[in-house]
Formats: structure tokens, sequence, C-alpha cells
């Protein structure tokens, strides 16, 4: 994966339910990967897609990079499906499973999908030290999970310039990514902690123009 540029990467959360097909090519491709946030309902408290959602969009969109949030219970059944819809990368949460966190990212990882951890703003970076020499990505979570539209947590901010620190220490291949909060105002601050992928949802599909907001969002990633 490309560890220049910074990517960015709406979240189809923040896009009109009854018309994400034509919120997405509203941004005339103006972005690098398109999220999609899972949510059941129980780990967190909001529903949103399933794997019915995340299959559409890869037969839709073959050659875009699809990035699956997964913020559900029940991996046991729920991840093959997902795994099964063949976006290009997963990411679960470490606060799920971490006695078996290991073995669920080599599931993903096995199946040819590449595998993410993550963690909400509560959690420390402790919990995914023990995987950060098999993670693709490392998925730092700048607002309490479940919700477009909520503030962005500076403090999270410490923990994406560590990881990128450990990175360089001991040569680890993850991207760093961030989301939640995130618009033209804050981007900049984000992209200089350190950070390869930017989620941001409502900032892009509310904007008034959401292709030149990502057009213009995406240059203020790579100005530094
Ligand atoms: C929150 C989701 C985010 C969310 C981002 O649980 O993981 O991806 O959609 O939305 P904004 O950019 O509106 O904070
Ligand atoms: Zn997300």
């Amino acid at each position: 994966m490309n560890k220049n540029k910074i990517l960015l990467a709406p979240s189809v959360l923040g896009a009109d339910p009854l018309n994400i097909a034509a919120c997405v090519e509203s941004l005339d491709n103006n972005f690098d990967w398109l999220h999609l946030d899972i949510m059941d309902g129980h780990f967190v408290k909001n529903i949103s897609f399933g794997p019915a959602v995340a299959r559409a969009m890869r037969k839709r969109w073959p050659d875009a990079f699809i990035d699956a949030h997964l913020m559900i219970d029940c991996l046991d059944i729920m991840l093959p499906e997902f795994i099964d819809a063949r976006p290009d990368l997963i990411t679960l949460h470490a606060e799920l499973e971490l006695q078996i966190l290991h073995a669920r990212l080599m599931q993903i990882k096995k199946a040819g999908i590449k595998a993410g951890v993550s963690i909400g703003p509560a959690t420390p970076l402790e919990f995914i030290k023990p995987v950060l020499n098999i993670a693709d990505l490392v998925l730092i979570m700048s607002v309490t999970p479940g919700f477009g539209g909520q503030s962005f947590i500076e403090s999270t901010l410490d923990k994406t310039r560590e990881l990128a620190s450990l990175r360089a220490a001991f040569k680890y291949n993850y991207l760093i990514q961030m989301d939640g909060g995130i618009k033209a105002e804050n981007a900049e601050q984000v992209a200089a902690a350190g950070c390869d992928v930017i989620v941001a949802g409502s900032a892009v599909f509310n904007a008034a123009n959401p292709a030149e907001y990502a057009r213009d969002l995406r240059a203020r990633l790579n100005k530094i």
C-alpha cells in the first residue's frame, strides 16, 4: 500500500442512505478509498449496513478500494459474510475478542484481504501492540464509534504520533488511519500527526459541493 500520499476515504455513512451510489458518484472520483461503516446496534448504539451493501458496492465499483470498518459482535457468523463480499480491507475493533485478535486478523489475511485493527478513543495503544507486526492498517478512532457528525477528540492524535514512531522504530508496515470528526479545518493537523488515510463522512457529504470539498480536502492533506 502507498505510504507517501495521504489518502481520503469518504465514509458512505455520511451519504443519503436512499441515494448512496449517486452521492459517491457525485464526488467525481475525488477520493482514494470508500469507507463502509458496519454497525450492529450492539457493539455500538447504531445500525448501519450489512454484507449485502458491501457486496453491492463491490459489484457497482469493481475497481474501488473498499475499506470495511466492522463495529459488530458475532464475528463467527458475520466475518465470513464480509470476507465473501470481497472488500480490499477489513478492520476489526480490538475491544472485541482481544484474546483471539491475532487469529481474527490472520483469518482476514489468509482470505487475501488486508487486515486492519482499530481502537476507540478510550482504549490504550497497549491493547494492540501484540498485533502491530501483522496489521496492514491501524485505525485510531477520533470519536466514540457509532455515529457520524461528532466532534474530533484531539487527545487521540497522541496515539497516532506514537504509532508513527513505533512503525519507524520496529519497521512495521501498517498504514495509520483516523476516523471521526475530520474536516477541512483540522485535516492538516491530522496529517501532520503521521496519518496515512483519513476518513470523512458528514463533512464531505453535507458540503454544498461534495466533489469540490473532497478535492480541497485531499489537497490540504497533501500540502505538508
Ligand atoms: C463512526 C464511523 C465514522 C463516521 C465518520 O463510528 O466509524 O466513519 O462515519 O463520520 P464523520 O466524518 O461525520 O465524523
Ligand atoms: Zn468508520
